[in-house]
């Protein structure tokens, strides 16, 4: 389902990587997560475990959205909204995003006061629901953009508001899941085992992607076709595992940037969950890859000098789908003023593809190493698929630098320096009132 390559031009030998030699390791990170039921493992099996009825409800409640509003606003910050705006993206119209379903906004990942007027601004003559996310029902972002949107809710539908709030949390703890009891909003569940940026295929990711009018029976399907696929403890069979040790073992040779890339526009919110993914997981103990990305042709004309001749820090994986529906061809001209005649009658996607092996084979002359990941085609069941395989090849990687991939310590650290001040500016305003 996923096809896999390293190609390097300079020291083929530092990279024959032998994967037999790290059968024991990752065969022992392999039985460690299957039995570890006391982390945020919850994933692994959940494609697998989702019921029928789990599926009808989320199901259910997106018809009710679609039919009763024009926009679903997206309440929430890290993995709590990049996975569902990854997905939109990935599988909508470049321009004209919600062909089958509705409108979808995100916010609450910033505190832009302009990002809020501008946001409320372009609800005023639109009907919406909200559906705010949040696994620990305190982040900062989220909560103050929950408090504005629950007020204008009032304003716009008084006593009915109640009926177009969702709240997706921990169904056990926290001030949103205690609000949310207290106001009578409906609530979905995150499972308490799995983390925020696992979470794509529960109710996080799943209720906005299915309001954008994207097939969710689909990405389950993928997901669990991955899941199968990638449970398998053999290196040789499971591509998840062989995409942790080649990054593993680039990281091991002192590479410190992996460079996401794709040809693919539509894929850049790909890119944005993938670093949320791998930096959160990996990052820590003064360790891991720090995870960047490109989005080509555009950066070949910025970073790809950099890429090509600068300091090597870096390597690159190439995320590829061979198959996209949509395409263009390129028009005869019979003047052929501007000498493009030798490509008409040619597919704009034929010649994308043909673009990327140009790169490829430059980026690697210049001794780039590159990771290619190939795709059969764009597609929902392919990118859930995808985000199975990204999150099971992210937690090996993590363990295989010795970190923990489902905690995230660092992060509190500027919460805490921001509710210090936000304190401290309170006191003083205090004081001279
Ligand atoms: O991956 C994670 O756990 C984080 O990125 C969270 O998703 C993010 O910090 C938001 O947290 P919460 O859902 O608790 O508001």
């Amino acid at each position: 389902m996923i096809h896999l390559s390293l190609t390097t031009k300079f020291n083929e030998q530092l990279f024959d990587v032998n994967f037999m030699n790290f059968t024991d390791t990752i065969s022992s990170i392999h039985h460690h997560l299957e039995v570890a039921e006391d982390e945020l493992t919850g994933w692994l099996k959940l494609p697998m475990n989702m019921t029928i009825d789990d599926l009808n409800a989320i199901q259910f409640l997106s018809e009710e959205i679609k039919e009763n509003a024009d926009v679903l606003v997206v309440i929430g910050i890290g993995g709590s909204f990049l996975g569902a705006k990854a997905v939109r993206e990935a599988l909508s119209p470049n321009f004209t995003k919600n062909q089958n379903g509705i409108e979808v906004l995100f916010v609450g990942h910033n505190l832009s006061g302009s990002y809020m007027k501008h946001l409320i601004e372009s609800l005023h003559h639109r009907d919406f629901y909200v559906n705010v996310i949040s696994k620990s029902g305190a982040t900062l972002e989220t909560s103050v953009a929950f408090r504005i949107l629950r007020q204008y809710s009032v304003e716009r539908y008084g006593q009915n508001a109640k009926q177009r709030v969702i709240v997706t949390t921990d169904p056990e703890n926290g001030l949103l899941r205690e609000i949310a009891i207290a106001q009578g909003f409906r609530r979905l569940d995150i499972p308490s085992n799995i983390g925020g940026r696992y979470s794509l295929l529960t109710p996080v990711g799943l209720l906005p992607i299915s309001v954008a009018g994207i097939n969710i029976t689909e990405i389950l399907q993928g997901a669990c076709q991955a899941a199968i696929d990638l449970e398998v403890d053999d290196i040789e069979k499971n591509e998840a595992y062989r995409y942790a040790l080649l990054r593993y073992k680039l990281y091991s040779h002192g590479y410190q940037v992996e460079l996401l890339a794709s040809f693919e526009p539509r894929l850049s919110y790909i890119h944005e969950w993938w670093k949320q993914l791998f930096g959160e997981s990996e990052g820590k103990d003064k360790k891991g890859l720090f995870p960047a990305s490109v989005n080509y042709s555009t950066d070949l004309h910025s970073l790809g000098q950099f890429i090509q001749e600068g300091n090597p820090l870096l390597f690159e994986t190439f995320l590829h789908f061979n198959n996209i529906s949509e395409d263009y061809y390129i028009p005869f001209n019979r003047v052929d003023d501007d000498d493009l005649n030798y490509l008409s009658h040619r597919s704009l996607n034929e010649i994308n593809a043909i673009s990327k092996q140009g790169t490829v084979l430059a980026h690697a002359q210049g001794g780039v190493p590159i990771i290619q990941i190939e795709l059969e085609k764009l597609d929902a069941f392919h990118i859930g698929y995808l985000i199975y395989f990204f999150m099971k090849a992210c937690a090996i990687s993590a363990y295989l630098i010795d970190v923990n991939p489902f905690n995230q310590p660092g992060v509190e650290a500027y919460k805490s320096k921001i509710s210090d001040l936000l304190n401290l500016e309170s006191i003083v305003n205090l004081v001279a009132e």
